[in-house]
């Protein structure tokens, strides 16, 4: 099987590009974020104090979550109900980020994101992936954009949303993010020793898809044609 593993820093265009990637080769994107935010709806939703350890590690016992391939995308299932529209909201991401720096949360999720690469060619998309979960992927990238860029995009995206942006604003949750996930204990973000990098502060959509694209193909020993 081929893995792709991808790392970096929130608003880099991970998941957008693992995505058209995955569609491209032929591969299962597997967007682990998705996992930890649908951890965080479930404490939300019963009411729990966040950042209590212990009382998460209980809560883990209720859930169970599975990833499910229909009509070309994915959906999550949070015991048996399609939450992947629900877990895209602010609260959901905040909720994740509180339960993702826990080593029990972690713990849960590595067997379900090991055994998807296991058995389907994929492209996985987080913070640990080259690092934790697949030390021995086939191609591992590191895809990363100065703040300033991905805070330009950010504020582009949400004011497309009709939502209000205030550039320092934005600006400052990236920076914030960044600092929680790269100074966390557990599964900090950085990048693999032997992953690529790839900054795409310069670089248009197309032009980050086409690098991305040829290095996988390359590395993955793949022709330019789906499998
Ligand atoms: O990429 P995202 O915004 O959907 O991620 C949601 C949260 O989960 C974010 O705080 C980072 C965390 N996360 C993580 O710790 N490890 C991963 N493999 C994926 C996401």
């Amino acid at each position: 099987m081929i893995s792709v593993a991808i790392d970096g820093p929130s608003g880099a265009g991970k998941s957008s590009m693992a995505k058209t990637l995955a569609a491209e080769l032929g591969f299962i994107y597997v967007d682990t974020g998705a996992m930890y935010r649908s951890i965080g709806l479930y404490g939300m939703r019963k009411g729990i104090d966040l950042h209590n350890e212990e009382t998460v590690k209980e809560l883990l016992k209720e859930i169970s979550i599975r990833l499910a391939f229909e009509d070309g995308s994915q959906h999550i299932y949070l015991n048996n109900e399609d939450v992947s529209q629900e877990i895209r909201k602010e609260e959901a991401g905040m909720a994740a980020s509180a339960v993702a720096s826990q080593t029990a949360v972690r713990q849960f999720l590595l067997d379900l994101q090991r055994n998807l690469a296991q058995n389907h060619n994929v492209l996985m998309d987080g913070r640990d992936i080259g690092t934790v979960i697949l030390p021995n992927a086939t191609v591992k990238i590191y895809l990363t954009a100065s703040v300033q860029a991905r805070t330009e995009r950010r504020c582009k995206q949400l004011q497309e949303k009709g939502q209000s942006a205030d550039f320092e604003t934005v600006k400052k949750d990236i920076e914030q993010r960044d600092w929680q996930d790269i100074n966390r204990k557990t599964a900090p973000l950085k990048k693999a020793e032997d992953a690529f990098e790839v900054d795409t502060s310069d670089m248009t959509l197309e032009q980050s898809f086409e690098t991305m694209l040829q290095l996988i193909r390359k590395q993955a020993g793949l022709k330019g044609e789906s499998i």
